[in-house]
């Protein structure tokens, strides 16, 4: 059964925990999430953006994670990631949904409460939670202006969180979306998420964490790839992040790299297989490692309730 992911993250933030939330586009990645979860005895979030649910669309990923979910005894949510609008979320919560992000933090901060305050209002009467930004990070929210980052302000965040009543809350602390986060060295905001977290007391989201595994990306050159130069956050950082109380951490460009490294890898040694359900097949089980990766670095394994 799909759960309330509200009940989810205030148990991990109560002991400690970050749980996984992972962006499928297809059925391969939706399997290997949820059998990854289920392989951890973890709790774990599947979410779809709006581009995603225009290429599998919104029926489809509904009807086929609550299959796959069926009677499993692991806690599953299923999120839509960056909601742009009232519709999209509105239409997210019809179908099933267990929560919503809105994301209209390039807003100015009195729309941005305006359209999170009414979204919130629909979700609360279908028992599903909100997710709402305030701050702006680099890939997905500047894909119509290209500012730079726009730091969360502790403050604004508390009166944000006051005003809209939504149920978590993704700041932005450095990280952006992407392979290509850090020019230099890694640099993330702890003391703003420690301000941050004495203020606020809903959960923390960290988006843009993927960690773009060097090993990873040496390894989709060899087999044809490129991406020249992309860093990410180590799991190091995300640690020290969960200790300062983040507790949901959102992953899509290293189950991309997986997926696309391990298609590579198995076409070029496999030049005349043309079974799609083995080359896909292939890459599914490499998505699934990361994600179990990244469970335990989490540290939600064994958290399923
Ligand atoms: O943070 C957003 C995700 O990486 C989704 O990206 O819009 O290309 O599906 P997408
Ligand atoms: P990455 O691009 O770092 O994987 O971030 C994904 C994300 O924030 C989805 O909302
Ligand atoms: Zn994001």
């Amino acid at each position: 059964m799909l759960v309330n992911t509200k009940k989810m993250l205030l148990k991990a933030q109560e002991e400690g925990y970050a749980v996984g939330h992972f962006n499928s586009s297809n059925l391969e990645t939706t399997k290997a999430i949820i059998e990854a979860a289920v392989e951890l005895n973890s709790p774990v979030i599947v979410a779809t953006s709006k581009s995603a649910i225009e290429y599998y669309g919104l029926k489809e990923i509904y009807t086929t994670t609550r299959e796959l979910v069926g009677k499993l005894s692991i806690p599953v949510a299923l999120h839509l990631d960056h909601g742009p609008d009232y519709n999209l979320a509105k239409k997210c919560l019809n179908i099933g949904y267990t929560s919503v992000m809105i994301d209209t933090s390039k807003e100015t901060f009195k729309k941005n409460v305006q359209i999170t305050k009414k979204v919130v209002k629909y979700a609360r009467e279908l028992n599903a939670s909100v997710e709402a930004e305030i701050g702006r990070l680099k890939g997905i929210e500047d894909q119509i202006s290209s500012k730079e980052h726009v730091l969360t302000q502790p403050n604004e965040a508390l009166e944000f969180v006051k005003a809209t009543d939504c149920d978590s809350l993704a700041i932005a602390i450095g990280t952006s979306h992407g392979a290509y986060k850090f020019k230099g060295k890694t640099k993330l905001d702890f003391e703003r998420l420690k301000n941050i977290r004495e203020l606020v007391k809903i959960p923390l989201v960290l988006h843009g964490a993927s960690s773009v595994y060097q090993e990873e990306v040496k390894k989709l050159t060899k087999y044809g790839g490129s991406l020249k130069n992309a860093h990410g956050v180590s799991d190091y950082e995300l640690k020290r992040a969960i200790g300062y109380g983040i507790c949901k951490i959102n992953t899509d460009t290293d189950l991309r790299i997986a997926f696309d490294m391990e298609l590579r890898k198995f076409l070029k040694e496999n030049k005349s297989e043309i079974d799609v359900r083995k080359i896909l097949g292939n890459a599914y089980g490499h998505v699934k490692e990361i994600v179990e990766k990244k469970i335990k670095i989490f540290g939600s394994e064994g958290k399923a309730y």
